[in-house]
């Protein structure tokens, strides 16, 4: 058992809300956060109950920037200054052609998976370099393999990789360590959530026929069981908690024969292999023009 003090973001449902509980049962004191706590308490009634003393639920939009300065105000006031891991978890996937996509959605994208996570761990640092803490950052198989329709969360992705692996040399001789945390596809709210390019499905779209062949893949996919987030809650807990974790941890059959043929097969293989079957996903159609 710990007395550690983590933070979690992004905890209404997934990874996030699973996370909160794995942390709780290895004696974490929890700081969950998520949008609009207060209208939104009654998700963590039950361990609140089971946990009262070690859970504090906190509203905390990433993208603003005066609720990340309460929330270092919350830490400094309620937990002494001891913040042991931030997990920097919220976000979301935004789909579609970059053309069908809105500079509005395009920006939001970034904010909240990208700048959310830069400027909440520069606010943190602080304690989090007092306590020779952890970081951990959630990617995605997307952070290192992109797909089509998905440039901006692809984007978003790849930057946290970069952020990451930088701050990590960075910040080791100051006694902190930062690992990402790349799932492939699990069953979370994650797809419930996704947001389409405004004129994604717009019949004037020049994309039209890849998105729909791509929605309804994504469709197909989520109609199985789907995998359940256990092994990135798992992974989380393991980056918190051993004595030398590792960088990244990939999570899922998918994440890992992503890495697997990038590691194995010689790029311009890869690269004829993933077109031709982009081409079946996302023409419906075997050859490429
Ligand atoms: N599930 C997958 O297959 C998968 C694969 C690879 C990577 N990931 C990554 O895993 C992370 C968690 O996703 P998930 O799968 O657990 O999906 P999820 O169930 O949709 O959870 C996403 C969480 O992020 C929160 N969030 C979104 N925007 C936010 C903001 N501006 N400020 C604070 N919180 C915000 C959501 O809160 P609200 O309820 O307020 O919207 C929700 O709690 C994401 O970074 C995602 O990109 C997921």
């Amino acid at each position: 058992m710990t007395s550690k003090t983590v933070l979690i973001t992004g905890c209404s449902s997934g990874f996030g809300y699973g996370c909160v509980n794995a942390f709780l049962e290895q004696g974490f004191r929890v700081v969950a956060t998520l949008r609009d706590a207060d209208t939104r308490k009654e998700l963590f009634r039950d361990l609140l109950n089971r946990y009262e003393s070690h859970l504090y639920v906190a509203s905390l939009d990433v993208t603003d920037g005066e609720e990340r300065k309460s929330i270092a105000n919350l830490l400094e006031t309620k937990f002494g200054g001891q913040l042991d891991c931030l997990i920097n978890n919220a976000g979301f996937g935004l789909f579609g052609a970059l053309e069908d996509t809105s500079e509005a959605q395009i920006r939001e994208q970034i904010e909240i998976n990208l700048m959310g996570t830069v400027f909440l761990t520069r606010q943190l640092l602080p304690f989090i370099r007092a306590a020779k803490g952890r970081i951990i950052n959630m990617s995605s198989v997307l952070g290192y393999m992109a797909l089509p329709l998905s440039s901006m969360y692809a984007a978003s992705k790849f930057a946290i990789e970069g952020f990451s692996e930088s701050l990590r040399y960075e910040l080791s001789s100051h006694g902190v360590k930062v690992c990402i945390v790349e799932p492939g596809g699990f069953r979370t709210r994650f797809a419930d959530n996704q947001r389409w390019g405004e004129d994604a499905f717009n019949q004037n779209s020049a994309y039209r026929t890849q998105t729909d062949n791509y929605s309804a893949f994504q469709n197909k996919q989520r109609t199985g069981a789907g995998t359940p987030p256990d092994a990135v809650i798992k992974a989380c807990v393991h980056l918190a908690t051993a004595r030398c974790p590792p960088f990244r941890v990939r999570c899922g059959n998918d994440a890992q024969m992503a890495y697997f043929l990038q590691c194995l097969l010689p790029s311009r293989f890869l690269d004829f292999l993933l077109n031709t079957m982009f081409d079946r996903v996302f023409h419906g159609r075997r050859g490429h023009d």
